[in-house]
């Protein structure tokens, strides 16, 4: 709404004359309660978070009444938590930004339910954002943005391949048809009686392979950007029946098949699409051996390669709060009567 947007400049005008924007971004989709302070889109104030993790590692995975009532119990704490830090009064706060989707209904219901009340009682401004686009704004804390860009979003419910042509416009190009890289590390972490969530436990054991001699297929989608990780798990269960004695290397086996199917389409793009700039994101990009292989293909063919730091590579409010500045600048805000978008094809978001 053109009124919000005026209501924030000059809101930022008062701060001095300078265009300030200080946006308090909150992430509740998953297991994580997270709230942030960014001012312009890209200078964090503060952060906190708090994750029902380890509750739901009891369970083998996210349990999802019981991260709603993790959320609902931990999202005020988190809140005074960030203000504390950053020395700021709700009173300077610009406007809302919240995950609206997709995730876990209860846990997305708690933390949009409390990002309109806050709004409405400071009479402020309050969008919803796409928590995947909000994973890719984690590369805006680290640089200024350069489009167009090729992006890899690689998360535990989602693996895609964009093209992202500028702030607020991007073309998907590919995305799996089945499991998600992550989904692949948290299921294979699974069959080896590892912890929830799979992808560090993988890690770490494949970091102690020494004969990284054992090899997992990985689907290839011939001719498309597309991906495919369901049938990496089955043929992981396989390897483990026969090779009980070396975990290390079945993890690292695990590990390569996920990082070459990847790599592999973003190779795949490059010869398609002319860009100097590549952006990943997503709970599997703190994945080192992943971010090494990104990192020497972006050497390799002078591209530049954007990944976030490891603590923005997972879910965090920040990165909600940094797209949220780029909505808001636009005068994209939520509607009164908008809810949480549980399932949001991120090809739908406008
Ligand atoms: O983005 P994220 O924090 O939450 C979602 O939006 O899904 O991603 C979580 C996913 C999980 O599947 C987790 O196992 C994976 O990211 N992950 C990793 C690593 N750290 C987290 N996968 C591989 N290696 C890691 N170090
Ligand atoms: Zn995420």
């Amino acid at each position: 709404m053109a009124g919000d947007t005026r209501r924030i400049c000059a809101r930022a005008q008062e701060e001095g004359g300078r265009t300030v924007t200080k946006v308090l971004g909150i992430e509740s989709s998953c297991d994580e309660t997270a709230v942030a302070i960014v001012e312009d889109g890209h200078h964090l104030l503060a952060t906190s978070l708090t994750s029902s993790a380890q509750i739901h590692a009891l369970y083998g995975g996210v349990v999802p009444e019981v991260a709603a009532r993790e959320h609902a119990m931990a999202i005020m704490p988190v809140l005074d938590s960030v203000l504390a830090h950053s020395r700021l009064s709700l009173s300077k706060i610009d406007g809302v930004a919240v995950t609206q989707g997709p995730g876990l209904l209860g846990a997305l219901l708690v933390g949009v339910t409390f990002a309109k009340s806050l709004a409405a009682a400071l009479n402020i401004p309050v969008v919803g954002v796409h928590h995947l686009q909000a994973h890719l704004y984690a590369n805006a804390l680290e640089e200024s943005l350069h489009f167009p860009a090729l992006a890899l979003l690689v998360s535990g419910g989602h693996t895609s391949l964009l093209l992202w042509r500028n702030y607020l416009q991007w073309e998907v190009l590919g995305e799996t048809r089945d499991d998600a890289a992550g989904e692949a590390f948290d299921k294979g972490a699974r069959i080896l009686g590892l912890a929830y969530p799979g992808g560090p436990e993988i890690e770490r054991l494949a970091k102690r392979a020494a004969k990284k001699s054992l090899r997992l297929p990985v689907a290839d989608m011939a001719g498309t950007l597309d991906f495919s990780f369901s049938g990496v798990k089955t043929a992981a269960k396989s390897l483990w029946q026969a090779h009980r004695d070396e975990p290390e290397e079945v993890a690292y086996a695990l590990q390569d098949a996920v990082i070459k199917a990847l790599m592999k389409n973003i190779e795949r793009a490059l010869a398609r699409y002319d860009v100097k700039q590549i952006y990943v994101a997503g709970g599997v990009s703190a994945n080192r051996a992943l971010r090494d292989a990104l990192r020497h293909l972006g050497m390799v063919r002078n591209i530049n390669m954007s990944i976030p730091r490891i603590e923005y590579c997972t879910d965090n409010a920040a990165m909600v709060a940094a797209l949220g500045y780029y909505r808001l600048r636009e005068g994209q805000t939520m509607g009164g009567f908008e809810g949480p978008r549980p399932l949001w094809p991120l090809a739908t978001v406008r």
